[in-house]
């Protein structure tokens, strides 16, 4: 863990722009962007040759009109998808973003990342590695803030091999008796937790513990607020719409 500043708002809009745009996809971070909202969270997986996409899910089903595995679909495969048209035809049309398409828009807009490493089943190191290789472009350079998120501890393992100096958090659902020990190994800046499973008190013990913490995925602008009240330093959210106010009205 360190003691360097927190770089991201304490809302971030989940999946780019919530609920109101279709997940993972440039649209959204306008409709998060047009909002008020300073951060975003997306998801980033590896295609079959090797690019970093935007996507949450292992395949691409439910969020575009194609059928198959993000790890067997080439990119030219993947770019051919329509990612939006399932939102509603205002977004139809969208595509599947690559990570660095993503990262620029973020840029321009003046958002800051919260970037979930999500890797496809096998594919922990390379999508580590790799995202973390990709930021190291100049793209991490040009953001108001990152911080780099996982599931995998394989992933933020590989992720900070490369590179050290980013900030990392841990993903979890319900905290494990072990949580900081596996945060400890790992070195991460941050635990990243359910809000279903939080408390103050659970709140007060990362704190203590030295970790920041971020919370996902809170839609109610009442919990919202009481998160932050706890100590909370970033709420995800589905809801930016609604929770962004709140949280800025109470701060
Ligand atoms: O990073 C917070 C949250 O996005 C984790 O869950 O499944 O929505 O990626 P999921
Ligand atoms: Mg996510």
């Amino acid at each position: 863990m360190s003691a360097v500043a927190w770089p991201l708002p304490a809302v971030l809009a989940h999946r780019c722009g919530g609920a109101l745009a279709p997940e993972n996809t440039l649209a959204g971070l306008s409709v998060a962007a047009a909002l008020g909202c300073r951060g975003v969270e997306f998801d980033v997986m590896l295609s079959a040759d090797g690019v970093p996409v935007v996507i949450h899910d292992e395949t691409v089903d439910r969020t575009t009109d194609g059928r198959g595995c993000v790890s067997a679909l080439s990119l030219a495969e993947l770019r051919r998808l329509d990612a939006g048209a399932w939102r509603g035809p205002a977004f139809a049309g969208e595509r599947l973003p690559t990570l660095v398409e993503t990262l620029e828009r973020c840029a321009s807009l003046g958002l800051a990342v919260n970037l979930e490493i999500k890797p496809a089943t096998g594919h922990d190191v390379d999508t580590g590695r790799v995202v973390v290789e990709t930021l190291l472009q100049g793209f991490a350079d040009a953001l108001t803030g990152l911080v780099l998120s996982s599931f995998s501890e394989s992933s933020l393992a590989a992720a900070r091999a490369v590179c050290p100096d980013f900030q990392y958090g841990l993903l979890f659902g319900e905290l494990p008796e072990d949580w900081g020990t596996r945060a400890g190994a790992l070195q991460v800046d941050a635990i990243h937790a359910d809000t279903r499973y939080l408390s103050a008190a659970t709140v007060a013990q990362l704190r203590d513990a030295g970790y920041r913490v971020a919370a996902y995925t809170e839609n109610d602008p009442v919990l919202a607020t009481r998160l932050r009240r706890w100590g909370v330093d970033s709420v995800i959210t589905d809801r930016p719409d609604v929770v962004l106010d709140s949280v800025i009205m109470t701060a």
